[in-house]
């Protein structure tokens, strides 16, 4: 898992939203082995949930539960929220809504850090061509692809206005593709395994450096990247990971130099999706 687990962390107590699903999933050993102590937070607790875990089951636009949740919190990682495409209004309540319950709530409590899971989708236009032949910096101006990706440029956003109103340290992860293996050949740049996310976790909540407004790709050191890791290194993010070992099985019969949207664009297939049209 991660190599982080010596430091002292026992002060810190660490909100995490959205805890059921598959980031939180694969999080939720990976924080506590680094030492930190959770509070976790969703609709409804796993069945698998241990017993010594501190579960909160409410709806982050629940302003009174979500303020209760955060009481002795030092930082909040973000997760809660629809992680497709969906109807309009459900991503303006959950997503919109919904985050700006969590940061508005952070900033009552005293809380220093507040960590968003963002995602590639909020980039989703832009291209291996506009990258040029280097990586694309977290800087470039958004360009989502779905209802669900503009709500995570807005979610972006919102962090940076609670930043700037209230100097809460915010950090942006743009998450390329959290899963086991990699998710096809476009996951050969976008993959982000499951120990590096929990390297990525640990060093946007703990991290000496954020001070300020941060966005940092959610990737592994894939040799196939075209997304930087520059930003993620500025905080202590060392992923270890690599898809390459998965490119044999996974470019056969694929053509790689392609301007197919899948491999093309940041977004992939999201690019072409019906908007507002929930994805099961
Ligand atoms: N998995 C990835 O590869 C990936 C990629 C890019 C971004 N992200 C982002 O990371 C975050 C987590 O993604 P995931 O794959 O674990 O998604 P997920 O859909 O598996 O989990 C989201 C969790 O949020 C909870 N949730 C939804 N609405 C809620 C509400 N109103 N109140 C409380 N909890 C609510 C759900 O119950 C679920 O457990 C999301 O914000 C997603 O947009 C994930």
């Amino acid at each position: 898992m991660t190599e982080t687990s010596t430091a002292d962390r026992s002060d810190e107590l660490i909100l995490v939203t959205g805890a059921s699903g598959r980031v939180g999933t694969v999080l939720r050993p990976r924080l506590r082995e680094a030492g930190l102590r959770l509070r976790l937070l969703d609709l409804k607790a796993p069945d698998d949930r241990l017993d010594d875990e501190d579960w909160v089951e409410a709806d982050i636009r629940d302003r009174g539960a979500v303020a209760a949740a955060m009481t002795d919190v030092t930082a909040v990682l973000h997760l809660a929220g629809l992680s497709v495409e969906n109807h309009w209004d459900e991503i303006l309540s959950i997503n919109i809504a919904g985050t700006q319950v969590v940061l508005q709530a952070a900033v009552d409590a005293g809380i220093r850090r507040v960590v968003l899971a963002s995602s590639n989708h909020a980039v989703g236009f832009w291209t291996r061509a506009d990258a040029g032949g280097i990586e694309l910096a977290p800087g470039i101006a958004p360009r989502p692809d779905t209802f669900y990706g503009w709500s995570k440029a807005a979610g972006e956003s919102l962090g940076r206005l609670y930043h700037d109103r209230f100097g809460i340290d915010v950090v942006a992860l743009r998450i390329g593709s959290c899963a086991p293996t990699p998710p096809g050949p476009r996951g050969l740049s976008t993959w982000l395994s499951p120990d590096d996310t929990g390297r990525l976790a640990v060093a946007a909540l703990t991290s000496h450096r954020p001070d300020g407004f941060r966005i940092v790709w959610g990737i592994s050191a894939n040799q196939r990247r075209w997304w930087s890791l520059a930003e993620g290194a500025d905080i202590g993010y060392v992923p270890r990971d690599d898809a390459e070992e998965f490119a044999d099985e996974l470019l056969d019969g694929v053509t790689w130099d392609t301007d197919e949207p899948n491999l093309f664009r940041v977004g992939g297939h999201f690019t072409e999706m019906p908007l507002g049209e929930p994805v099961e």
